[in-house]
Order: structure tokens, then sequence, then C-alpha cells
């Protein structure tokens, strides 16, 4: 692991340290109750049917109750979740985090004609750039660290993930810290690396 990973990996490690010290607990059944509303968007048990609604399902319970927070505190702006959020206290967030990252989440079908670019990528990085294979956090697999609160990816439909990358590119999207790690790495990707990347990773297991 290169230098910048590996002091990167710390700084992100010792800002989880801090926050977690005092969450409340995420109970997964409490959770489950919870979240009727969202299942009509993202399906029953967190696998979305629909390619612009995020999977949740499996996803790293750090890493959701992040979004969660960001998103009711309008730091991340879901416009199809507006005001959902507000009713929920911290606790309910935690209790819902922990239900989806306890579902098993389905896996899609990857483009054939994309996904050998898009492996590269994955796999390699553009090392002539400094850009980082995206293993490296995210793992081979595509489960990420759930512990370090680095998401999963695998499965996840194309769509959104290329809305994701293209927002993070753009600067639309910027709760991804301080050390800004996904607005660095998807300034170095085009539109074409980007649809071979979605495409790579919608398949991914
Ligand atoms: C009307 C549809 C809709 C409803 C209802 C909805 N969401 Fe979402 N949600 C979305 C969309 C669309 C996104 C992704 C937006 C984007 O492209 O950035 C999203 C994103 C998310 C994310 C971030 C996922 C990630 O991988 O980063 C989480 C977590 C989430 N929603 C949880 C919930 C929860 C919990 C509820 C119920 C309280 C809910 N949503 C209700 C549409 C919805
Ligand atoms: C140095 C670590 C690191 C590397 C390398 C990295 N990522 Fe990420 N990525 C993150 C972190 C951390 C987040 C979560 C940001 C947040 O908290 O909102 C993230 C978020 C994402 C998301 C949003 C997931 C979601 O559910 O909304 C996508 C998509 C993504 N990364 C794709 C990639 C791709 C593709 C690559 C390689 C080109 C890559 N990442 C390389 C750390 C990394």
């Amino acid at each position: 692991m290169n230098v910048f990973l590996s002091s990167l990996l710390l700084i992100l490690s010792l800002n989880g340290f801090v926050q977690a010290a005092d969450s409340p607990v995420g109970d997964p059944a409490a959770g489950q109750g919870k979240t009727a509303v969202c299942g009509a968007c993202h399906g029953p048990d967190g696998n979305s049917l629909v390619p612009n609604f995020p999977k949740l399902a499996g996803q790293g319970e750090r890493y959701l109750l992040k979004q969660l927070h960001d998103i009711k505190d309008g730091k991340r702006v879901v416009l199809e979740m507006t005001g959902q959020l507000n009713p929920l206290t911290d606790q309910d967030l935690a209790d819902i985090a922990a239900y989806y990252a306890g579902q098993k989440g389905s896996v899609g079908a990857a483009d054939p004609t994309l996904v050998i670019g898009g492996e590269a990528l994955f796999r390699g990085g553009k090392l002539d750039q400094g850009m980082p294979a995206c293993t490296g956090c995210h793992s081979p697999s595509g489960t990420g660290l759930a512990a370090a609160g680095f998401p999963r990816l695998g499965g996840q439909h194309a769509n959104y993930i290329k809305k994701q990358l293209t927002a993070f590119r753009e600067g639309e999207r910027t709760n991804d810290g301080d050390t800004q790690v996904m607005r660095t790495i998807a300034a170095k990707l085009s539109n074409r690396d980007i649809e071979a990347l979605a495409a790579f990773i919608q398949g991914l297991q």
C-alpha cells in the first residue's frame, strides 16, 4: 500500500473512532419496523429494483449511518428523500442502518461490452495519473471495508454508481470528507471510464 493510501486510511479510521464513542447501538429488529416508507423506493429488504434507487441491503452499517445523518442534515442532497428523515431520532437511524446491513445484497448483470475496461480500472487504477485502484478501499470483491466506513459497491445498480461518480467529479456530492478522497479520484475519470466502472460494479460479487 502506498503512503497516500495508508495515511488516508489512518485519518479516516481515527475520525471514525471519535464519532463512534457516543453513538447509539443499532437494533436490526427495531430497524425493520421503521423502514416501511423506505421500501417503496429501496425495496422491502433493501434490494431496490429501480436503477436510480440505490440498494441498501448488505451495505456497511457505519457507511449507512453516516449517509443517513448527512442526508438528514442536508450535507448530502437527496431530493427524493426530502423531509423523510426529519421525524427520525439518532436511535432510529442507527436501528435502520443495522437492519439494512444485515440483509443479503443482490447482484446484477454486467454489460459485456464494458466490463473488461471497467475491471482494469477497478483493479489497476490509473497509476500514471496517481489514481489508486478502487480495490484498495472497496476491496477486490467490492464488499468494501465496513469497519472503516468504506462502502460496499459490488452488485449496486450501474445507473446509481454512474450518477455518484459523476456527482463526485462535478463537485455536487461533497460528503466524502475533508480529504476529498472520492472527489480527487473521480476527477481523473472520463465519462467513458465511469460507464465502464459502473457496468463492472453492477455484476461484481
Ligand atoms: C421516493 C424514493 C425514496 C424514498 C421513499 C427513500 N429513499 Fe433513500 N434514496 C433515494 C434515492 C433516489 C437515493 C440516491 C440519491 C442519489 O442519487 O444521490 C437515496 C439514497 C439513500 C441512501 C444512501 C445510499 C448510498 O449508497 O449512499 C440511504 C442510506 C437511504 N437512501 C436510506 C433511506 C431510508 C432509511 C429511507 C426511509 C426512511 C429512504 N431512504 C427513503 C430514494 C428514496
Ligand atoms: C482511499 C480510499 C478509496 C479509494 C481508493 C476509492 N474509494 Fe470510493 N469511496 C471511499 C469512501 C471513504 C467513500 C464514502 C464517502 C462517504 O462517506 O460519503 C467512497 C464512496 C464511493 C462511492 C459511493 C457509494 C454509494 O453507495 O453511494 C462510489 C460509487 C465509489 N466510492 C466508487 C469508487 C471507485 C469506482 C473507485 C476507483 C476508481 C474508488 N471508489 C476508489 C473511499 C475510496
